[in-house]
């Protein structure tokens, strides 16, 4: 489509060859332009129906839902982990729902960063989002090492992607473990999982990737890859709903190891009621629980599941990548001279599921976006996220919605607001 002007009839026809269009129609959209789906995603009818059935059993069955009723509690958590486990190439048992991915951070630091002798350091990047340098920086300090010593932080040349060959560079017989996210939650670029993984490893160094920016957005292959481990929250392209619990994965040649934090639901299932002082670890990822699972805010995450596994995430990704391109190509023909430059990647294979908009009025934007019911995504200073979620968004709503934009730019609309974040943003 490059050269030809882009109409309204075109998109058109894009919506009505979508294979995955009727999909829509399972998600609660009334009124709005979506585009922010990867901060909360949509509720779907599937995953209000989920959550329901857990109430439903819990009215009917009381404690005996825990082994009883539709979906037995006991074991949703891996029931779970094995529904994500083709969303990210791994195999059921290396996959647990549990935690948010700040806790599950810890939890996989706690177990896989033991600082000996000088493999003492950890790599990470100064692009990724706060909570995982936080967690990481308290994790060093629990060691009794100091952060400024002891955290690499590999640098972005313009402050929006990094260089997969510059974080190679770094690597060496110091780095105990690395955390890098899969896709950067400002722009949107895919790092390559896999070349990093193998340079990893060849310096010995255990290798962890945040996939909140990726899962449910893409494929993934971390078992092939030999990724050691990887957290994820639920809420953003899986659409669990708000605080949805989050997951994580560990490889399974790391199973059957003790968790560097242990619980009673870290247990072998089996042996969990003995009540023994004494911990057998589950064999599965499973081992990597504290306690009681958060039932309602995972029993949606079912439902929505079911809903990649109809609609397979290979062609979620391809609808995906042809929602952006658009949404690319409509920003250049529309909005060429008000300001705005596309900060992500624009390859297919090195952007996520969002386009990056930067402007220097972006916070106003935003603003004046959602009174024209738009919802974007607002990244301080000057970033404006628009992400169409395939399962959600049509080809002639990423129309409008540049439209719309293109109207408030136009008119200056933006002017009535100030230029600066709301408490969220
Ligand atoms: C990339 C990334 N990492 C970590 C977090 C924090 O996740 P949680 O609050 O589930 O611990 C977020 C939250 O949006 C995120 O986007």
């Amino acid at each position: 489509m490059a050269n030809s002007l882009i109409t309204r009839d075109y998109v058109k026809i894009l919506d009505q060859e979508d294979p995955l269009q009727n999909f829509k129609d399972e998600f609660y959209q009334e009124g709005f332009y979506y585009m922010d789906g990867n901060s909360l995603g949509l509720l779907s009818r599937r995953s209000e129906n989920t959550l329901a059935s857990s109430l439903q059993d819990w009215k009917q069955h009381a404690i005996e839902g825990w082994t009883e009723g539709n979906e037995p509690w006991f074991y949703m958590s891996e029931k779970i982990g094995a529904m994500t486990a083709p969303l990210i190439g791994a195999k059921p048992e290396e996959v647990i729902n549990t935690g948010s991915i700040t806790s599950n951070l810890h939890q996989l630091f706690a177990t896989f960063y033991k600082p000996e002798g000088k493999r003492t350091k950890v790599l990470a990047d100064t692009l990724n989002f706060p909570s995982d340098i936080y967690a990481i920086k308290s994790q060093i300090h629990w060691h009794g090492l100091d952060p400024n010593d002891h955290l690499i932080q590999v640098h972005s040349e313009d402050g929006y992607t990094l260089d997969e060959d510059k974080i190679i560079e770094k690597m060496n017989e110091d780095i105990a473990i690395l955390l890098l996210p899969s896709v950067l939650y400002r722009s949107g670029q895919l790092l390559d999982m896999e070349k990093i993984t193998k340079a990893a490893h060849h310096y010995g160094i255990i290798v962890g990737f945040d996939l909140a920016h990726s899962i449910g957005a893409l494929p993934h292959r971390l078992s092939e890859w030999g990724v050691d481990f990887a957290v994820w929250c639920t809420y953003k392209y899986l659409n669990s709903g708000p605080g949805g619990v989050g997951g994580l994965y560990v490889n399974e040649r790391h199973l059957g190891n003790s968790p560097g934090l242990a619980g009673w639901f870290s247990s072998d299932k089996n042996k969990q009621f003995d009540m023994s002082h004494d911990l057998t670890p589950a064999e599965s990822a499973g081992a990597f629980q504290l306690g009681t699972p958060h039932i309602l805010s995972s029993a949606p995450l079912i439902g929505s599941l079911e809903l990649f596994s109809e609609a397979g995430i290979e062609n979620v990704r391809e609808k995906s990548l042809r929602l952006t391109r658009l949404l690319m190509d409509l920003i250049q023909q529309e909005l060429s001279g008000y300001g705005f430059k596309i900060a992500n990647p624009s390859k297919d294979d090195r952007r996520g599921g969002h386009v990056c908009l930067i402007h220097e009025e972006a916070a106003s934007i935003c603003k004046a976006l959602k009174q024209e019911a738009v919802i974007p995504d607002f990244r301080s200073p000057n970033v404006i996220r628009l992400a169409p979620i395939a399962f959600y968004t049509s080809y002639e709503d990423v129309y409008e919605v540049v439209l719309l934009l293109k109207d408030i730019v136009k008119n200056e609309k933006q002017k009535q607001f100030k230029n600066e974040r709301d408490i969220i943003a």
